[in-house]
């Protein structure tokens, strides 16, 4: 086992154990490491900012865990253990961009579902070389590199399961209802909270390997909120940060891993149900912005590859990658619901 993942393996022995002590002995074996090497592991869990208590002659046990909410080994432990992703877990300070550090860690030998999180970026990167603005403390900044068998064209449903994934992990941690517009925006109060960038390297196959990066926005402060590029931005909360990032990460990681499985295995269909029975763009009178145009429709359906088919005019249009906007009024589309 590599030292990041034995790290993360004696944090969740700790952690499952919270009222006993744990023999060094007995952490040895079930690590397959050394006595020194458990003392020197259980110093670095320490330098992670977990409390624990030596019983001279008798073992270890866990006092409190990190309070910082990105620690990686409590990370890693509080992952499930049947979790595929997250296997590997680095936290930086201060990133450019975490899509690009997970690519390199990811080409460069790193295991598949790797995951890369930063306290802030500074060229956070968003859909169409736009800038994801990444301040410091108040968002969930992270990639993960993955390596899904998936034929090129599915892409999109990568995105569509993405969207999902968060918006299920949103729900579960903070008992919050966002909405997802198409392809995998989250909104709350029809302010985006959640950007989501897959890019993929495919050849005539398959892809080859992808790397999702997700900008979710925690607590941005109304300030920011006016600047330019922001003022459609929303987030979890205006307040301090009561929403635990790593909590969030847990929650929404396994769910992603699981849905890229259910594609594997058994193909689209679920997903795409699952997605049409939560996507609010459906129905809605939307504006489509395109690279080079604009349309306006209703949002008629998701096609079997996740594309979104605008109705207008007794015409049909398909479009692959676009940005919607949501015309019908809050307050209107409710009333139809
Ligand atoms: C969008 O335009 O809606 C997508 C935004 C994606 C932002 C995330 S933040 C983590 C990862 N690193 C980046 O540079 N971008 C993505």
């Amino acid at each position: 086992m590599k030292t990041r993942q034995t790290k993360t393996a004696m944090a969740r022995l700790l952690l499952e154990s919270l009222d006993s002590v744990l023999s060094g002995e007995v952490l040895a074996r079930e690590l397959h490491v050394s006595r020194q090497s458990v003392w020197k592991i259980i110093r670095e869990l320490e330098d992670e900012g977990f409390e624990i208590e030596p019983f001279p002659q008798k073992g270890y046990r866990l006092r409190s865990v990190p309070s910082w909410d990105l620690a990686p080994s409590f990370l890693g432990a509080r992952l499930p253990n049947e979790c595929p992703w997250g296997k590997e877990i680095h936290v930086y300070d201060t990133l450019p961009s975490t899509q690009s550090e997970a690519k390199r860690l990811g080409r460069s030998g790193g295991c598949d579902g790797l995951v890369v999180v930063a306290e802030e970026q500074t060229r956070g990167r968003g859909r169409r070389d736009r800038v994801w603005f990444s301040p410091r403390g108040t968002g969930l900044y992270f990639s993960v590199y993955y390596r899904p068998r998936l034929y090129p064209g599915w892409v999109q449903l990568v995105n569509l399961a993405a969207g999902l994934a968060v918006m299920e992990g949103v729900e579960e941690t903070t008992g919050l209802r966002p909405s997802l517009k198409w392809p995998n925006d989250l909104l709350l109060n029809e302010r985006k909270i959640c950007g989501i960038l897959s890019e993929a390297s495919s050849d005539s196959e398959a892809i080859r390997d992808c790397c999702t990066g997700i900008g979710i926005n925690i607590s941005l402060p109304t300030e920011e909120l006016s600047r330019e590029g922001l003022e459609n931005a929303g987030a979890l909360s205006r307040e301090s940060c009561p929403v635990d990032r790593g909590e969030l990460l847990v929650a929404l990681l396994p769910r992603f891993a699981e849905y890229i499985a259910r594609l594997e295995s058994s193909g689209a269909d679920e997903l795409l149900a699952r997605y049409r029975e939560r996507c609010s763009t459906l129905g809605r009178e939307v504006t489509v912005h395109t690279e080079s145009d604009v349309f306006t429709g209703t949002a008629a359906a998701i096609g079997e590859s996740g594309e979104l088919i605008l109705s207008a005019g007794g015409e049909r249009r398909t479009f692959f990658a676009a940005d919607v906007v949501h015309a019908t009024s809050k307050a209107a589309f409710q009333e139809r619901t």
